[in-house]
């Protein structure tokens, strides 16, 4: 048996917590989001199908190397560089830049998120490219935008300070952290006629619980100590590790490995609760509340460099509900989460083969189905059976709940309502997944309601 709670709005399901990321990692932009000379028309239009809100780039790590005037001006004279983060030497060619990059997000309806250098460069380099992109007056830089074509602002709202500055970023103590962030916010201009910025600040690593608590503590106390620096977002990220064996691999596992994946992906919640807590408990004197972002979640699979294409499945396609599920349940905190990542790698929603071929894992499915879940009052939802997950909203007119079964039985589901329709992401074959050569194996469909969530089935039901 459901119950929907109807009357305990938790808060509007923010459109954010649907939100992408793309970093120059394996074949995620280069051979994933741009074949080498443009966009990939196919991932153009997967991505658009998902229509992620907002879109994070150009990383993690790489963004924390990353030198912004590399991307910009004729392709044919952008110098080429090599990274190193995941043990794998990463040419890149410098061709997805921030104009491809902000002309692709402005043909899919998302917004860009650009992610400063505060690794290697800093306030100087971070103001440039602030004002290269946003400015709306006449600079020798917004000239430098024009003659690179394009005359107008960009006006990229979402500004990441750093990434995991407490691992790649920098090894930083959150002191550390707390003083470059200041001194980062400190000198990127408040020019009068630009798009008001929101700025992102580093969040911890949220698979440390103990760790987790800390950073976040301490970079709040740091920050109250003198005058605070303006902050909109604070963005941990948590990644669903599966690369033990305990969790089995994507296709090869049993209930138990199963049930161990569910239960790690639920720390989610655990550290929503922790971080949403600190946050309240210690709110920046003078400043406005900071949102929590899950600015990098998904799961993270073994078997070869986080570097190479993964495939994933029914069961990742599963969990992943049962993650977004989560932060539909603190949408009154968790405004903002993006998946890590959108195309090729970690938890990708889309691939795109060496050969070119796309597909859309269940994953994208999922993302698609839960289109439906955005904009509506999250209310809490109560199953009778433990292995039952999901969330409800409630519309105007209509409600939307989503129901995924954790384990490998098909369980009977009585519903309070009847459903007007009913999407079901199942397959009789539980490690099933989607590949090139069979790319639409894994499918969400129309169905009637008959009463039953198949194995790892994810259910979108509205009435
Ligand atoms: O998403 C892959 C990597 O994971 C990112 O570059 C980094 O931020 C995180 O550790």
């Amino acid at each position: 048996m459901i119950r929907i709670l109807r009357d305990r709005p938790i808060g509007s399901v923010d459109p954010r917590l649907h939100s992408g990321f793309v970093e120059h990692m394996g074949r995620c932009v280069n051979g994933g989001v741009w074949d080498g000379e443009k966009v990939n028309e196919e991932v153009r239009a997967a991505m658009a199908e998902i229509a992620h809100p907002v879109l994070r780039w150009p990383g993690g790590c790489f963004a924390d190397d990353y030198r912004w005037r590399d991307g910009i001006g004729p392709r044919a004279d952008r110098p080429v560089r090599v990274t190193a983060h995941w043990g794998v030497d990463e040419i890149d060619e410098n061709g997805f830049g921030s104009h491809e990059f902000v002309d692709f997000c402005r043909s899919i309806g998302t917004e860009p998120w650009f992610g400063l250098n505060l690794g290697v460069d800093g306030p100087r380099e971070g103001g440039d490219w602030f004002e290269y992109a946003n400015f709306r007056g006449d600079t020798t830089l917004t000239r430098e935008r024009a003659a690179n074509g394009h005359p107008d602002a960009f006006d990229v709202t979402y500004w990441g300070i750093g990434n995991e500055s407490w691992d790649c970023g920098g090894k930083l103590s959150p002191e550390d952290y707390a003083k470059a962030y200041r001194r980062m916010d400190a000198h990127l201009p408040s020019f009068s006629n630009v798009v008001r910025p929101q700025f992102v600040a580093v969040g911890p690593d949220g698979n440390n619980a103990g760790e987790a608590a800390n950073w976040t503590e301490r970079v709040l106390d740091e920050w109250n100590r003198w005058r605070t620096p303006r902050v909109a977002w604070w963005d941990a990220h948590f990644y669903l590790w599966a690369t033990d064996g305990e969790c089995g691999s994507i296709t090869e596992f049993d209930e138990w490995q199963t049930g161990t994946l569910f239960d790690r992906a639920a720390k989610l919640d655990d550290l929503i609760v922790q971080q949403r807590a600190i946050l309240d408990a210690k709110p920046l004197y003078g400043r406005p509340r900071i949102d929590l972002c899950i600015g990098e979640w998904g799961v993270w699979h073994g078997g070869g460099p986080p570097t190479e294409i993964r495939y994933h499945g029914l069961r990742d396609a599963a969990v992943c509900a049962a993650m977004l599920d989560t932060f539909h349940r603190h949408a009154d905190k968790v405004k903002m989460a993006n998946i890590a990542q959108t195309v090729n790698i970690l938890g990708a929603p889309i691939n795109v083969s060496e050969e070119g071929v796309v597909v859309r894992s269940p994953i994208w499915d999922v993302f698609v189905m839960y289109r439906a879940h955005r904009g509506g009052v999250s209310v809490p939802m109560e199953a009778d059976d433990p292995r039952v997950l999901g969330s409800a909203t409630l519309h105007s007119d209509r409600t939307v709940v989503s129901l995924v079964n954790s384990s490998h039985e098909p369980i009977a589901v009585a519903l309070p309502f009847v459903p007007t329709s009913c999407r079901m992401l199942a397959h009789e074959d539980i490690t099933a997944r989607n590949l090139p050569d069979d790319p639409d194996r894994v499918r969400a469909r129309a169905a009637s309601w008959n009463g039953t969530l198949p194995p790892l089935a994810v259910a979108l039901l509205e009435s």
